[in-house]
């Protein structure tokens, strides 16, 4: 599946907003095809690790925090040109910078509360879609 698939976290204050239908709707309708879903919770050691590559950065703590503060989605998505083709489609990490029309735009917060995580190259596609799922729970 290399290049063909990413992975997404609908992250917690965009579900207390019960804005995950539409999300995943958007979703669907830009042409990705969802290969595996979870709706969970991760506690703060669960997100540390996920989050590994910011640690020491400010926001590190807050991310965390905030990551582990409620339920999330999970998500492992199919399409052509999927990492480049997400991040159209969520635009910008902050919101502010955000295009009109993405996700980020439509239903984040802040810079931290920016409603979604997606993947930014093949290979942490892969590491993130492993820490959440087993093989038993993805749909080739
Ligand atoms: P995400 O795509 O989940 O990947 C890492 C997250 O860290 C990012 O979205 C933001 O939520 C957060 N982040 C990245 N840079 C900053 C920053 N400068 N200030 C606050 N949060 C940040």
């Amino acid at each position: 599946m290399a290049g063909n698939m990413t992975f997404t976290i609908i992250k917690p204050t965009a579900i207390k907003n019960n804005y995950a239908g539409a999300i995943l709707k958007m979703i669907n309708e830009a042409g990705f095809v969802i290969k595996a879903l979870k709706f969970t919770r991760i506690s703060k050691t669960q997100a540390a690790a996920f989050y590994a590559v910011h640690e020491g950065k400010p926001f590190f703590k807050n991310l965390i925090k905030f990551m582990s503060s409620g339920p999330i989605i999970t998500a492992i998505l199919e399409k052509e040109n999927a990492i480049e083709d997400f991040r159209e489609l969520i635009g910008a990490t902050n919101p502010e910078n955000a295009k009109e029309g993405t996700v980020r735009k439509l239903f984040a917060c802040s810079m931290t509360e920016n409603a979604v995580h997606g993947s930014d190259s093949d290979e942490n596609a892969q590491i993130e879609a492993d820490f959440f799922f087993n093989r038993l729970e993805i749909y080739y």
